[in-house]
């Protein structure tokens, strides 16, 4: 089923885009589902394959700063100084949106989500059939695909060969999605832990960052996220883990040592794993707080979190 759907060839994902079709993206950070963003009905397909409820706004990808002003209004010195320094890569703003943007995208907001993706092939895509809007590439709550297998495993059976595509890109190397930055807010705040860590967001605007608050303002900060089907339980140490696996029946150990930037990299694929070989719950060990350790701690949480 799956064969029909993936390719290599950049130039049939143009074709998908220009059609109304889904195209999803490999990312350096994960897989999307990606329509123009420019395309209601596209874009409104996007939250049925997904089944994801239409106010959880998609990021708008671009292909690089030059567009920020087509696609926001009046956007922030914050906004400006952290897309000079972080884009192309895993950094998404949220800024007041321009007249550009399609309320099927923002579910109505006034403010948008902005990207420039570094994978070359995306950048290829998005330079030849204009900005994209996506989320990431798996049913609503679940775990992040970072490869196009994983896509597959999700949403083959959701997707039309004759309209839609899986452009592999192979795995992507972060791991983790984007760091979002609400830069509306003044100070910004960090949304969302991600693949630029949180020192080099502080770093960047001089600390001038005020700690997130309000109400859930982006999706993935709802509770439970980014969950495997098994039991997800949390420790701090090894040992830790040890006496909690002598008590628990079908339980697995994770432990991602110490190399962070492999860890994030692993994430996801280690998660959809443990589901494929039926481990009933899992014992992870949680990596330090620092560097992507902020990001991989999130969604542990997160996939940790009491499920609806
Ligand atoms: O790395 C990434 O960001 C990946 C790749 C595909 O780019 N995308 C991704 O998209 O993670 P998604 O939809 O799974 O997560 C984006 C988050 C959601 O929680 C959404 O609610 C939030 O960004 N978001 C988007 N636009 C927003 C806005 N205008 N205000 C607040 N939150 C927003
Ligand atoms: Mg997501």
């Amino acid at each position: 089923m799956s064969e029909g759907l993936i390719t290599t060839d950049v130039g049939r994902a143009v074709a998908c885009v220009r059609a109304g079709g889904l195209v999803a993206i490999p990312t350096e950070t994960v897989y999307g589902l990606a329509a123009h963003a420019g395309n209601p009905a596209a874009v409104a397909r996007i939250f049925e394959v997904k089944a994801r409820p239409a106010d959880h706004p998609l990021i708008v990808h671009l292909a690089g700063r030059d567009e920020l002003d087509t696609w926001s209004d009046h956007p922030s010195d914050a906004a400006r100084l952290l897309v000079d320094a972080a884009w192309p890569g895993p950094l998404t703003i949220i800024v007041p949106r321009s007249g550009r943007v399609i309320d099927a995208v923002t579910g109505g907001r006034d403010t948008v989500g902005l990207r420039a993706p570094a994978h070359p092939m995306t950048r290829q895509l998005i330079g030849r059939a204009g900005p994209l809007a996506a989320p990431s590439a798996n049913l609503y709550g679940a775990v992040s695909p970072t490869t196009a297998g994983h896509v597959a495993h999700d949403l083959a059976d959701r997707l039309d060969p004759a309209t839609d595509v899986i452009l592999d890109g192979g795995a992507c190397p972060v791991g983790v999605e984007s760091t979002i930055v609400d830069c509306v807010s003044d100070p910004p705040q960090i949304l969302r832990a991600g693949g630029v860590t949180t020192e080099e967001v502080h770093r960047l605007l001089d600390s001038r960052l005020a700690p997130a608050s309000g109400p859930s303002r982006a999706s993935g900060m709802r509770t439970s996220h980014y969950a495997p089907r098994c039991a997800v339980r949390l420790v701090d140490d090894l040992d830790d883990a040890v006496a909690l696996r002598a008590g628990t029946p079908g339980s697995e150990i994770l432990d991602l040592g110490d190399d962070l930037v492999a860890a994030a990299r692993e994430l996801y694929a280690l998660l959809r794993g443990a589901d494929d070989r039926g481990v009933g719950t899992l014992i992870v060990v949680l990596p330090p707080p620092h560097g992507l350790g902020h990001a991989i701690r999130d969604r542990l949480e997160k996939a940790a979190a009491p499920r609806p």
